[in-house]
């Protein structure tokens, strides 16, 4: 049984740190609805939602995925790299304490869980504005007993590693070819339609995969490789410059 970490929305989401993209307004109806939906989704491929209220205070509380690093025998509770977000953690923290022993990444190291991409006992972690060198050494030092790897990816023009690639099948990885280099990742590929920048976030469950129907011909891409996605909809999310993977931490 795979149990998924979700949070809820903070009402004050329209104040979310952006990087790459200016701000839009966010229908909070919307994004709670297509939030919901995601939810019921994991749900029905076999998950079983463990939520965590919102904080008004954190404007970003709802893209957990930055909060921690989960591997079948420790959660590493990270050091977001956002200032802002650093006061996340507690609910999280005692949230995960229930299924997986805790190890932190401290100050001066920052690590946002979504530059953080496991394939296999590999670990590739994203050099960037958010995780710095001290935080992939750190998290390096707490994997590294359980026989993981740890290897620093670079990439450009994107807010996190996993907004460049992820995982499309447990051996092939969904990648922009201008954000991240794919030899870098030592794997397989299938490359986002070049007019879909943003497309390569996809989230596996359970052997399924989903993927935002706002990225029709990366879609087309996939399936022409055999892998058939389940839409579900986050362009509401979007315009707080998150994806898929943001908005849940899986634990199998
Ligand atoms: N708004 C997502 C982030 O910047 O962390």
């Amino acid at each position: 049984m795979t149990t998924a970490l979700v949070r809820d929305i903070a009402d004050s989401i329209g104040s979310c740190e952006l990087t790459h993209l200016d701000r839009a307004p966010i229908d909070l109806g919307r994004a709670r609805q297509q939030h919901e939906d995601y939810g019921r989704t994991l749900e029905a491929l076999g998950c079983t939602l463990q939520r965590i209220d919102a904080d008004p205070n954190c404007p970003d509380c709802v893209f957990i995925e930055d909060t921690l690093v989960v591997v079948d025998e420790l959660a590493v509770l990270t050091r977001p790299g956002a200032p802002s977000r650093r006061a996340e953690l507690s609910p999280v923290e005692a949230a995960v304490a229930h299924h997986r022993e805790v190890a932190r990444i401290e100050s001066p190291g920052t690590l946002d869980g979504g530059d953080v991409l496991r394939i296999g006992h590999r670990v590739l972690v994203g050099a960037s504005g958010r995780t710095n060198a001290s935080g992939i050494e750190q998290l390096r030092s707490h994997l590294r007993p359980h026989g993981y790897t740890v290897e620093a990816v670079t990439f450009t023009g994107c807010l996190h590693l996993k907004s460049a690639c992820t995982l499309a099948a447990p051996d092939r990885v969904l990648v922009n070819p201008t954000w991240v280099e794919p030899a870098d990742l030592g794997t397989s590929v299938i490359e986002v339609d070049p007019t879909e920048p943003g497309a390569g976030n996809v989230l596996l469950v359970n052997g399924t995969l989903l993927a935002d129907p706002a990225f029709p011909r990366t879609i087309e891409r996939l399936q022409a490789e055999g892998i058939e996605p389940r839409l579900v909809p986050n362009d509401e999310l979007a315009k707080a410059e998150a994806a898929l993977t943001c908005c849940s931490v899986l634990l199998d």
